[in-house]
């Protein structure tokens, strides 16, 4: 079989431990041949491929990013884009394609079907918001950094006394906001899921200065809303998938709770820095995982599928189901999170 491969989306951890695992065993175990496609859909659109085989990927587990590039382009909002997918497809043989992205790639992954393209999805994002997997690969590096980050903040609010708001990633759902919160001992924390009263931060943060603590980290994830007509926020511009280029709430946050308290306050906005570089090892061996389990996906024939960890194991569910439903935190998360607040 003549296999592509591509990555589209944010880039996450991981990456290329997929790429890696996808290769070995489709040339080791199946005798297939491989093609990547650069820069997500639009490599397969323009017709932009790579060489992909076991040489091309020797050295990179370790490394962050991803090896075939990715964008966020997407073909249904282009002229004529579907029409050169398939004709790209045809055109250099491949009979299969693997998808290794989120709910935006695998979205057209599963519109493509209709055309009569061949997709097994991987499912990919730091933000760890697709509902038909337990966990995505790259989530646990982004918590690893973010919680390494707010240890440092730690250090710094304490020797000054201050309030440290650390703005990390997660336009729609709080997955790392709330985890690396937990993990670094945060005094609040602020998701996308529940819109958040400025009033009541500060009221937190005064209380808890008031019982003899004078620094307190407030983690923010990018997505969080203040309740309407609380605090004016600058509205972002949109991809091609209709998201809203987020970041700086952090910003307004901390000159927000300045002014109301009077605590000297400090933003640290994390921004990239979650995506970038090695992911652990937890994130490797779950990549490698899915990569394996979806080129037997499909020598299985088991196309509009994508792969997903659930109880553990690795199974296939529809591209349909994957894509439908974001998953936010779990309340009894937010539950556990909250003991520790003030
Ligand atoms: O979807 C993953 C993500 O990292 C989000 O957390 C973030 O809002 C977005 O991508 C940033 O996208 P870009 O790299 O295009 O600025």
């Amino acid at each position: 079989m003549r296999v592509g491969v591509l990555t589209g989306g944010g880039d996450c951890p991981g990456l290329n431990a997929v790429i890696r695992a996808v290769v070995r065993r489709a040339e080791r175990h199946y005798g297939d041949s491989l093609i990547g496609f650069r820069d997500g859909w639009k490599g397969v659109i323009e017709g932009n491929t790579q060489t992909l085989d076991v040489e091309a990927c020797r050295g990179i587990l370790p490394k962050g990013g991803t090896i075939l590039g990715s964008s966020r382009t997407n073909p249904y909002k282009l002229d004529g884009a579907v029409d050169e997918v398939v004709a790209t497809l045809k055109r250099v043989e491949v009979d299969a394609l693997i998808a290794i992205g989120g709910e935006d790639t695998l979205g057209v992954a599963h519109k493509l079907e209709s055309s009569g393209v061949k997709v097994v999805g991987v499912p990919k994002t730091i933000d760890n918001d697709l509902s038909a997997t337990e966990v995505t690969f790259g989530f646990h590096t982004a918590v690893q950094i973010a919680t390494d980050a707010i240890d440092r903040l730690h250090t710094t609010a304490e020797s000054h006394d201050r309030v440290m708001v650390c703005e990390v990633m997660g336009r729609h759902a709080g997955w790392i906001a709330t985890y690396a919160g937990i993990a670094g001992g945060a005094a609040e924390v602020l998701v996308p899921e529940e819109e958040f009263d400025i009033d009541e931060v500060c009221d937190f943060l005064k209380r808890r200065h008031s019982q003899g603590r004078f620094a307190s980290i407030v983690v923010v994830a990018e997505g969080a809303k203040p309740k309407e007509g609380t605090l004016a926020l600058a509205s972002g511009e949109k991809d091609a998938f209709g998201h809203v280029r987020r970041g700086g709430i952090g910003t307004v946050l901390a000159e927000e709770i300045e002014k109301r308290t009077g605590f000297e306050t400090r933003v640290t906005i994390l921004g990239h820095i979650q995506r970038g570089g090695t992911p652990t090892a937890f994130d490797r061996v779950l990549a490698t995982r899915f990569g394996v389990a979806a080129i037997d996906a499909v020598h299985d024939g088991a196309f509009d599928q994508m792969v997903a960890l659930q109880g553990g194991q690795i199974v296939r569910v529809t591209l349909e189901a994957a894509v439908g439903q974001l998953k936010t935190v779990d309340p009894d998360l937010v539950h556990v999170a909250e003991v520790f607040f003030g």
